[in-house]
């Protein structure tokens, strides 16, 4: 009552209810397992005010995360998020590419999955301004020179099981069964990011999953905790297959 917080204070409702979910998955189908999960928008910046990023919120990461800590896993989150750390899932805080990229490649060493849900800048500024871009008088354009980032995912090494994400606006089925094959994924989960109600920001998404043998899933609109629930339920057999215990 007073503000302060310290032991003996009851702790928030969501925070029990995560408690309880951890403990009551620790005999999960993904026990004994080391997931890797990536969310959020990464961050380039271009001088110490400005950077390029996307709308990406990484509420469907952070699902990813959670749902994997309430079946056992042992889940690492890089975030480029600024939502809060979830219960029980050890979160490594990220802005830029090269910093997600330096993250997730250390988290792996010894995980059995990733799954990359952020959306990752493709291009940065080649240089950040150390000092705050000024226009100049009579400047009615300017151009910013931008470099092409590392692929995170092509960058894993090969063994753990790989999951992708395909924001799309177009073509979304071909494009996204292009980039399985091409980062050689286990599986990727195609994502029309254009439908109001799926995709970037919202608490809800309607994804496709592809597999390598040419499977296909259509998911209805569903909360991002159960998408993330039938994205998992494909996963585990495949690090079943790949990695038994
Ligand atoms: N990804 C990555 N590293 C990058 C870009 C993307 O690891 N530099 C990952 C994303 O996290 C996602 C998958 O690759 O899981 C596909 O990302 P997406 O942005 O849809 O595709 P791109 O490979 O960037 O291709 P394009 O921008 O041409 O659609």
């Amino acid at each position: 009552a007073s503000g302060h917080s310290g032991r003996g204070r009851l702790a928030e409702p969501q925070q029990i209810l995560d408690a309880i979910k951890t403990l009551l998955g620790k005999n999960g189908d993904l026990a004994g397992r080391r997931l890797v999960v990536s969310a959020g928008g990464t961050r380039e910046p271009i001088d110490p005010v400005r950077f390029i990023s996307n709308y990406s919120s990484g509420k469907m990461g952070y699902a990813l995360a959670e749902a994997a800590r309430d079946r056992g896993a042992k889940v690492t989150l890089v975030s480029a998020s600024s939502l809060p750390a979830p219960h029980g899932v050890n979160v490594i805080e990220v802005e830029s590419v090269s910093e997600m990229k330096d993250a997730v490649l250390s988290a792996v060493t010894d995980a059995d999955a990733l799954v990359m849900a952020a959306a990752v800048s493709d291009f940065r500024p080649a240089s950040a301004s150390e000092q705050k871009i000024k226009k100049q008088p009579g400047e009615e354009a300017m151009t910013l020179e931008l470099v092409k980032t590392d692929d995170i995912l092509a960058s894993v090494p090969e063994g753990i099981v790989k999951v992708g994400f395909a924001a799309e606006t177009h073509d979304l089925i071909e494009n996204a069964a292009k980039k399985l094959q091409e980062k050689r994924l286990d599986l990727i989960c195609a994502n029309d990011v254009t439908a109001p109600d799926a995709g970037f920001a919202v608490d809800t998404n309607r994804v496709t999953i592809l597999d390598r043998d040419g499977g296909r899933e259509d998911l209805p609109l569903l909360p991002k905790y159960e998408v993330a629930t039938r994205i998992l339920d494909r996963l585990v057999p495949i690090l079943n297959l790949r990695r038994p215990r």
